[in-house]
């Protein structure tokens, strides 16, 4: 693929700017020795396969599509356009955020929401299917959070969780597949659904109060312990296969 093309796939502006950024030196492509070369040539082809590159001093691998995970950080929002908090995008280098359009899809998208004040393992993808995937309840993905309540934990409480509560708006209980007390305060709760608010509802429904709200895992994949709040990074093929296979 020529290099101009490969930068527009990947979110570098239009071909026109991807080319002005190759033509005044701004960009080097990695060699098989891993020794970044500088390349003026716009029409320069590549073999796009592992292929990484660097722009303005800065490293990227060359993804037909992008999956990362962030930590997000409390008082952010999933929204592209955030009413009362920044948006989780802002923590995004910008190329993320305007790789061309695919399938509906602009730029990476977070798949699922976290409310504002929730914290941790959020992904995002440019792949509508995944987002697809992900979120249809058909797939029961796993997700686990971390929860900090109000009021101390009984084991009335747990087995409510895990029998299934019932949500105001919705006749069909919804139950935990996984609840564990790891404290007076604190619990471990898997779901498979994603219903809006469903932790702090479910929480309030066996009248108790959620203080704190952290995901920690998602399939098979935990947050990684060296991703700061506020942090992303890349997943690999064997990170997917994990998230997917759990
Ligand atoms: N459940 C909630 O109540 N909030 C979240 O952010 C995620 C799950």
């Amino acid at each position: 693929m020529q290099l101009q093309e490969i930068l527009y796939s990947q979110g570098f502006g239009t071909r026109r700017v991807c080319a002005g950024l190759i033509q005044q030196g701004h960009v080097q492509a990695y060699d098989a020795e891993g020794v970044a070369q500088a390349c003026t040539d716009a029409a320069a082809e590549f073999e796009v396969n592992a292929f990484r590159f660097r722009v303005q001093g800065v490293d990227w691998p060359y993804a037909e599509r992008a999956y990362l995970v962030l930590n997000k950080p409390t008082a952010t929002e999933c929204s592209q356009k955030p009413s009362t908090y920044p948006s989780i995008y802002t923590l995004l280098p910008s190329p993320l955020r305007t790789r061309p359009q695919k399938a509906a899809v602009q730029g990476v998208q977070a798949v699922g929401r976290l409310d504002q004040d929730t914290t941790g393992m959020l992904l995002l993808t440019d792949d509508g299917k995944f987002i697809h995937r992900m979120s249809s309840p058909r797939h029961h993905v796993p997700k686990v959070y971390e929860v900090r309540v109000k009021h101390a934990l009984d084991e009335r409480q747990i087995s409510r969780l895990l029998e299934g509560v019932v949500l105001d708006d919705d006749p069909k209980p919804v139950r935990a597949a996984a609840c564990e007390a790891v404290g007076e305060f604190e619990l471990r709760l898997t779901l498979t659904e994603g219903k809006y608010h469903q932790v702090k509802r479910m929480l309030a429904a066996v009248s108790n109060r959620v203080e704190g709200l952290h995901r920690s895992q998602i399939g098979g994949l935990s947050l990684p312990a060296d991703l700061a709040p506020g942090q992303w990074r890349w997943l690999s093929a064997a990170d997917l296969t994990s998230i997917a296979g759990a």
